[in-house]
């Protein structure tokens, strides 16, 4: 297993590009699988969960192939309907091969996805949603067996505006010429990604950015060539290191529309950001101030960018309460940020981190993907040397992340552990 050494202490200076989405490409990769033919996706990021994915959908059947920052898939073949548990366990998005499947095949099983670090994860508005409209679920051995031939369209309303199950029902519902009304979904900026393929493909989908989708599905959708959006949990990440280490750079590629609430909360915290034509620039010249978030779904303050707060949080003035009211235990981060130094208290689902601290380095392990790059930036600021064991976590959603800091001027490699 690989590890990250840093040398912390130094500002943040220069450019770095951002790249696609993750969370947008793994809906579009599922949307592909639905038309027969070949699709492009373009200005997709080279990360390890997109492969995940790849495999999964070549095991159906779909060939694959992953070209610099393009995945070129051909679906002409018939897939098969069985996403099986040894693959889909490795991934949580591999659940979407439901929504897929149902859409080109009427049938599909596919096995139920696991937990992850901090917690369950369930699908129950997924399946919830699917029989709403009309389709049978049944489970049986860990799988979920579905069909949708007598899916009749109709209306749904979301218990909680899930991102997993705002795409399943989609996908899902793309190819039933019949009216489908989904209310309270997720309004991400992934969402309405995946919305704008699936209408160059043939589909009639209304409401885009909405929490409500008036949807009208083609049996002939058409394979495309379709650009992802720009990643803004990645140039959040970034945000939150400049403002933590102090420096100047410029996020090339973000899209400030997608970090409304972040670029908010962070001007607020003393960081000075200005758009350009060309991206994001990112300086802190000051001292920070404390800034209290409460992570909530789109528009809100993502819970994807509730870790990498903390860690910025530790060089403000005062005490931060960082609330995730998403994920209520995603706070694994919280103990290896104290190893370096934080002082942070946990009460329920809330950190109360006091700054500033200067942080020291020391050994610490990532636990899942975004309690990683809180990490990262953490030791990007403390004093000395930290070692940051099983970056498998971060490299499955960061793009060459050693690489991007070291020119910005980080002391950052990769060893063997
Ligand atoms: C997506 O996960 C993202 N993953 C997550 O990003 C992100 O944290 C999450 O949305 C919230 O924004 C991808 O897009 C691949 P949800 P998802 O369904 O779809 C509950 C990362 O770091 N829920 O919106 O699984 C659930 O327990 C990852 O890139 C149900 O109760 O999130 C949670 O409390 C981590 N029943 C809340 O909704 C369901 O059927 C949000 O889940 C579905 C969800």
């Amino acid at each position: 297993m690989d590890k990250l050494v840093i040398e912390g202490g130094l500002p943040l200076h220069g450019d770095v590009r951002i790249a696609g989405s993750k969370n947008a490409t793994l809906p579009l990769m599922a949307a592909a699988v639905i038309a027969p033919g070949q699709t492009v996706i373009q200005n997709v990021p080279r990360l390890v969960d997109i492969h995940t994915l790849g495999k999964v959908i070549a095991h159906l059947g779909v060939t694959v192939e992953h070209d610099d920052d393009k995945v070129v898939m051909d679906a002409t073949a018939t897939p098969s309907d069985t996403a099986p548990y040894d693959l889909v366990r490795k991934m949580r998005a591999s659940f979407y091969m439901l929504g897929a499947l149902l859409a080109r095949l009427g049938h599909a099983k596919v096995s139920m996805p696991g937990g992850c670090a901090w917690g369950p994860r369930p699908v129950d508005i997924h399946l919830k949603g699917l029989k709403a409209l009309g389709a049978s679920v049944e489970l049986e051995g860990g799988y979920v067996l579905a069909d949708s031939r007598q899916m009749n369209g109709g209306r749904f309303v979301l218990d909680f505006p899930s991102v997993g199950a705002t795409v399943n029902l989609l996908l899902a519902v793309s190819t039933l010429e019949k009216e489908t009304i989904l209310e309270n979904v997720a309004r991400e900026p992934e969402i309405t990604n995946l919305i704008r393929m699936l209408n160059r493909m043939g589909a009639r989908i209304e409401g885009a950015n909405t929490s409500q989708l008036v949807i009208l599905g083609s049996r002939d959708l058409k394979p495309l060539s379709f650009a992802v959006i720009p990643d803004r949990i990645e140039a959040g990440t970034y945000m939150a290191a400049v403002g933590r280490c102090g420096g100047d750079v410029m996020l090339r590629g973000a899209d400030p529309e997608h970090l409304t609430m972040v670029l908010a909360k962070a001007a607020e915290a003393g960081i000075k950001f200005t758009v350009t034509t060309e991206g994001i620039r990112i300086q802190r010249e000051n001292d920070l101030r404390s800034v209290d978030v409460e992570t909530a779904v789109y528009p809100g303050f993502p819970t994807d960018m509730q870790a990498q707060w903390i860690a910025l949080m530790t060089a403000a003035a005062g005490v931060s309460l960082v609330t995730d009211t998403i994920y209520t235990d995603r706070f694994t981060h919280v103990a290896e940020l104290m190893r370096l130094g934080a002082e942070i208290k946990m009460k329920g689902h809330t950190a109360k981190v006091y700054g500033p601290t200067q942080l020291t380095g020391a050994p610490v392990m990532s636990t899942d993907l975004r309690a990683s790059a809180s990490l990262v930036i953490a030791a990007l600021a403390a004093k000395g040397r930290t070692d940051i064991l099983r970056v498998y976590h971060l490299d499955r959603g960061y793009e060459r992340l050693e690489d991007k800091f070291e020119r910005i001027g980080a002391r950052i490699r990769r060893e063997q552990e």
